[in-house]
């Protein structure tokens, strides 16, 4: 068993137990959009402390966190990285990723609890505070195309091993 850190609270998993897992196991909400794929930005995290205990990014995982606006060195895709040693400490971003437009029309004309990501890129879709219009819901459409396509795309793959 390892312990990994998420945020403060301590969650204990098996050696080998994807850092997603961990997130789940510590109630950590995790969208998971791409189906644990390697291909989204909803299971980002920002790796505070113990990187090198976890399993080295994959190819895909290169490519995806190459997709991510917020972006940093300690960057993972909690599907892709596995717990590997003790004293791993992760954060998830702030905010909150939606797959479809259509999860934003029941906030129409309330304001932004929190920041709204994209799903494939985090790039900020509405900012805390603002209000959601039906006009920026329109505007926003593309990331409807943009989540089929990585859907379809992750259909074709098997999940990292
Ligand atoms: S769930 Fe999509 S990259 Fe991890």
């Amino acid at each position: 068993m390892k312990r990994v850190w998420v945020a403060e609270d301590p969650v204990e998993v098996p050696t080998k137990t994807r850092v997603l897992d961990a997130l789940l196991a510590g109630q950590c909400q995790v969208k998971m959009a791409c189906g644990g794929k390697g291909l989204c930005a909803t299971c980002h995290v920002y790796v505070e402390a113990g990187g090198e205990k976890l399993s080295p990014k994959t190819p895909r995982e290169e490519a995806a966190i190459q997709m991510l606006v917020n972006k940093k060195p300690t960057s993972r895709l909690s599907c892709q990285a596995k717990v590997l040693g003790e004293g791993i400490k992760v954060r998830v971003p702030t905010g909150r990723y939606i797959e479809s437009t259509v999860e934003l029309e029941s906030l129409v004309g309330r304001r932004a609890e929190g920041n709204i990501l994209h799903p494939v890129t985090g790039i900020i879709l509405v900012e805390e505070g603002k209000i959601i219009t039906r006009s920026r819901i329109l505007e926003l459409s593309a990331v409807n195309v943009d989540v089929a396509e990585m859907k379809a795309r992750s259909a074709t793959l098997v999940p990292a091993s």
